[in-house]
């Protein structure tokens, strides 16, 4: 969705829904109630381990920490069409963090998206999935927040444009898409599922990314994990779809792109889900992804609002394989850089040369003819948390053209997805 849809989108919200925004004020609860946990609640250490776990499920470090900065200090940015926010430092420091905040203005934020002082918070913030955790599990990260070092960090200031930089703004909207009650599980489904359900849906918000959003900015619900698209890259169907989802590929496939960050067969993960999977899923037991794998075999199967074409079955790689047209053709322009900047670790029979994680036959990114997400590797660079040699790749950004990246994106699209790229030199410009 463009910009300037989104951000007519967000102006329909406000004229739309800022009625009952200023109503809701009127009524919106004030006082506090006390919260304390159930009586099934961990204590002592085992609270704090719990807390540990469930901060790492919910991946609270990727947007509570700036690039090179320190953990939980906050001090992200996230572009949005009408200016940036950054996110806060919920470190326990009483002044710039959360030091003082209440147990009780820690669930109300957390699940409803108010700020200790009754301020509406945006929902870059994920409280539209965060809704869903049990009171008992919110207390625990908080028990487990309360035990990290105190850092006195106060970041940026939100730059807003008038009138979005009004949080009441955000009233209307929450009444109408934030959950009004957490997450209850199915007692038709096993176990395994509903922690599944509970992982996917509240904790690991996988539909914050791969669910695609309405005109509102609203996560389409009717079409939840069938793909969305977050600055730029594409986060797939990860619905059963057998054509434009997860429906082929195996248990195994999908447990080893989970927890390890790339499945033979299937290529690596990128961008947020490489962070996703660095900060958060690597980290968890097997047993919590093998049921985040049970309960996405349960979730609707739907096709993908963005058009991907599957992998054409029987594709042999080889440096001599024939390409779409003449300019994406052996011997081209794009096949020349192939040649000179990625055969070396990517090689030409899609297995990878040095690494597994390099082995890009399967790979969504390079079967997609718009080659959004192939476009954003080359100029970004990918590493996995490791850092080492065999599994980082550099950023092209500076050493090719718009031209060169978008030859380069086709040729790749034709050679490992047998199809005729899309990738335009504007494509790359708009995304660098
Ligand atoms: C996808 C990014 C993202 C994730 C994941 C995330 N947060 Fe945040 N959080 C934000 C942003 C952005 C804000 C600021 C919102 C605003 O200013 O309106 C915020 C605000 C907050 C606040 C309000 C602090 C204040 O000073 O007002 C708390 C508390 C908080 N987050 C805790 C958490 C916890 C706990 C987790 C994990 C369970 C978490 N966040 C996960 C992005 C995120
Ligand atoms: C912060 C955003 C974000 C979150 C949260 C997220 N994903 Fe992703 N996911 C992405 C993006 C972006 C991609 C595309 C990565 C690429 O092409 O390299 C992706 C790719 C995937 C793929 C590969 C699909 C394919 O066809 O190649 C799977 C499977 C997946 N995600 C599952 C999940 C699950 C399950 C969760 C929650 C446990 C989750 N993701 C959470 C953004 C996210
Ligand atoms: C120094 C080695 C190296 C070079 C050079 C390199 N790559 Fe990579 N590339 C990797 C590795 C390793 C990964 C997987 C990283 C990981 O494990 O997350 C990767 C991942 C990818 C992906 C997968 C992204 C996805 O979402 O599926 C694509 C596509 C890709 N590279 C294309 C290229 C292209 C095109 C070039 C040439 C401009 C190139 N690479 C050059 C090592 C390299």
């Amino acid at each position: 969705m463009s910009r300037l849809k989104l951000y007519l989108g967000a102006i329909a919200c406000l004229i739309g829904v800022g009625a009952i925004g200023a109503a809701a004020f009127f009524f919106w609860p004030h006082r506090l109630p006390e919260v304390t946990g159930s009586e099934k609640q961990p204590h002592g250490a085992a609270l704090i381990e719990r807390g540990k776990y469930l901060t790492t499920a919910a991946d609270c470090e990727a947007c509570h920490t700036a690039p090179g900065g320190k953990a939980f200090v906050g001090g992200l940015g996230f572009k949005l069409p009408f200016g940036t926010l950054y996110s806060p430092n919920i470190t326990p420091d009483a002044e710039t963090g959360i030091g003082s905040w209440s147990d009780a203005e820690f669930v109300r934020a957390v699940r409803s998206g108010v700020g200790k002082h009754g301020e509406d918070l945006y929902p870059a913030f994920p409280y539209t999935s965060y809704a869903l955790l049990s009171t008992d599990d919110v207390l625990a990260i908080k028990a487990y927040l309360d035990t990290l070092a105190p850092v006195s960090h106060r970041p940026p200031e939100n730059d807003l444009m008038f009138p979005f930089n009004q949080r009441y703004v955000m009233r209307g909207w929450k009444l109408l898409f934030v959950p009004g009650s957490p997450f209850h599980p199915d007692e038709t489904k096993s176990e395994a599922v509903n922690n599944g359900a509970y992982l996917v849906e509240a904790l690991a918000h996988c539909g914050e990314c791969h669910t695609p959003r309405g005109i509102m900015f609203q996560r389409k619900q009717g079409q939840a994990l069938s793909g969305g698209e977050l600055e730029g890259w594409t986060a797939w169907n990860i619905t059963g779809d057998p054509k434009t989802g997860i429906g082929n590929w195996t248990d195994d496939e999908i447990a080893s792109y989970l927890s390890k960050g790339f499945a033979h067969g299937r290529g690596p993960a990128a961008g947020a889900m490489r962070q996703a999977i660095d900060l958060s899923l690597s980290r968890l037991p097997a047993s919590d992804i093998n049921d985040i794998v049970s309960y996405l075999r349960t979730v609707p199967s739907l096709p993908s609002s963005y058009e991907v074409k599957s992998q054409s079955a029987g594709l042999v790689f080889s440096k001599s394989s024939k390409a779409w047209s003449p300019e994406h053709n052996v011997g081209g322009l794009g096949q020349q850089i192939f040649e000179g900047a990625c055969a070396s670790c990517h090689g030409w029979d899609g297995n990878g040369q040095n690494s597994p994680r390099a082995a890009l036959a399967g790979s969504h990114s390079v079967n997609d003819v718009t080659g959004s997400n192939l476009v954003r590797v080359i100029l970004q660079g990918t590493a996995d948390d490791r850092g080492t040699a065999t599994s980082a790749m550099p950023s092209f950004a500076e050493a090719y053209s718009d031209t060169e990246i978008a030859a380069l994106s086709n040729y790749v699209i034709s050679h490992f997805g047998g199809k005729r790229g899309e990738v335009t030199p504007d494509d790359v410009g708009r995304a660098r």
